[in-house]
């Protein structure tokens, strides 16, 4: 039987799905049949009035599992915003596995999404239901972007990438309360458990357990100097979570960049002796916050000057934000090809709105159950090129070839 909408979001309140909402009330009549849930009617009600829309407006807890299923049995694809996911997220992954519910997020958070494919990863694949976390800054741009440079190196080289380097190149953006809150629990959560330690610091932590050959991989902590793009660089905070996802999708494919792929990202910090100090400057941020972030007395100064839930970045800088990527690969003969992805608005928010909001219309229209099993998928392995041509065409993002 069809159910009544293609896409319910959940965390329509929240600070990205205010921003999402917005961004699918202005899809063309009659494409998309949507409703926006949250646990606060009064909140609900204030946000159907600024976007002046006429969609359902559903009540459900993340905490109540009868209304989330209920929210379940109304749709084909489920969003959520609700985070930090790893205080918030599992009950809603569980009711969609159970009933064969498309699910998509913006979770960053690894220990998590790793938790969630060992419980459920197998009663997926008999339900039906497709679990596709990190559809947001992290992890799209980076999965897809390698996605996209091995396809130019299989057209035009003849042969893959087996070592591929993503570098920021610019970028302009904030970070949200919700962003930070859910930093603040991954570090409170690694400093209680080694275990979760451990799995922050394994470039496979996602990856189905097989007999694949890995390889220690690079990962620019520190200061360096990148020969390939003549710059210094920096850690990009975010690479934690992207060479985790890149490295699923290569193995939930099939490994098809050869046994020892290694993937690395980082950020350019320019040229001289003013790149090399702003290398410092944002290793040592990086550090400061990571270390600031696990113990109480620094946490609770750092709440106090980042932002809180429900806040982040201005409409204006939004708007005036932006991100170029820029890839480099080589493959096993030596040859090498370098791609970029950019994309317009501030990557958190602006574009990530966009995004997700397209993935999840991928699932709901361009990914068939006949075609596609159940389970937990990256965005590159389940959505490839159907939605990079949605990002293209829709989300301000572009894939170029550059040399
Ligand atoms: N991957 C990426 O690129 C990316 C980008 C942006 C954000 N994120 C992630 O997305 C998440 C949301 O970020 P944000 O800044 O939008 O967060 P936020 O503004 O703090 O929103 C959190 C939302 O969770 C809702 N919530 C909390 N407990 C709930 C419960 N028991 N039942 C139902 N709803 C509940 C809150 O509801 P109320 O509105 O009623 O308070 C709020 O709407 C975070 O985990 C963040 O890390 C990821």
């Amino acid at each position: 039987m069809t159910k009544p909408y293609d896409v319910i979001v959940f965390g329509a309140t929240s600070f990205v799905g205010k921003i999402l909402s917005r961004y699918l009330a202005s899809q063309p009549a009659g494409t998309l049949r949507w409703a926006m849930a949250a646990r606060s009617q009064t909140k609900l009600d204030e946000l159907s009035g600024e976007l002046g829309v006429d969609v359902s407006l559903l009540i459900a807890d993340a905490s109540d599992e009868a209304s989330l299923q209920a929210l379940c049995a109304q749709t084909e694809v489920i969003i959520s915003t609700v985070g930090p996911y790893a205080l918030y997220g599992e009950p809603l992954v569980r009711a969609c596995v159970e009933t064969g519910t498309d699910y998509c997020d913006l979770t960053g958070e690894i220990q998590w999404a790793s938790r969630m494919i060992k419980r459920y990863g197998e009663a997926a694949k008999v339900s039906g239901a497709r679990i596709v976390h990190c559809c947001g800054f992290d992890s799209i741009p980076s999965d897809l972007g390698v996605h996209f440079l091995q396809q130019e190196a299989q057209s035009s080289l003849g042969e893959p990438c087996n070592s591929v380097k993503m570098r920021v190149w610019k970028i302009r953006g904030g970070a949200s309360g919700g962003t930070v809150a859910s930093l603040m629990n991954a570090v409170k959560e690694a400093k209680a458990d080694p275990a979760v330690r451990r799995e922050m610091t394994d470039p496979y932590a996602i990856c189905p357990a097989d007999d694949y050959k890995r390889v220690r991989q690079p990962n620019v902590q520190g200061v360096q100097f990148d020969a390939d793009f003549k710059r210094w660089v920096g850690p990009f905070v975010m690479a934690t979570v992207n060479t985790r996802v890149v490295h699923r999708s290569h193995a939930l494919q099939g490994h098809p960049w050869g046994e020892g792929f290694t993937y690395d990202e980082a950020m350019c910090t320019g040229v001289g002796a003013k790149g090399a100090i702003t290398a410092g400057v944002v290793a040592a941020g990086i550090a400061g916050v990571m270390i600031g972030s696990a113990f109480s007395p620094t946490r609770a100064l750092l709440g106090k000057v980042l932002p809180s839930p429900g806040e982040g970045p201005s409409p204006d800088e939004q708007e005036n934000g932006f991100y170029d990527l820029r890839f480099i690969g080589r493959t096993a003969s030596g040859k090498s090809l370098s791609v970029k992805v950019f994309g317009d608005r501030d990557p958190g928010y602006g574009s990530t709105g966009k995004m997700l909001a397209q993935a999840a219309m991928c699932l709901a229209f361009d990914t068939p159950k006949t075609e596609f099993e159940g389970g937990f998928w990256t965005p590159a392995s389940l959505f490839g090129e159907r939605l990079i041509s949605r990002l293209t065409a829709h989300a301000g993002l572009r894939f170029e070839r550059i040399a």
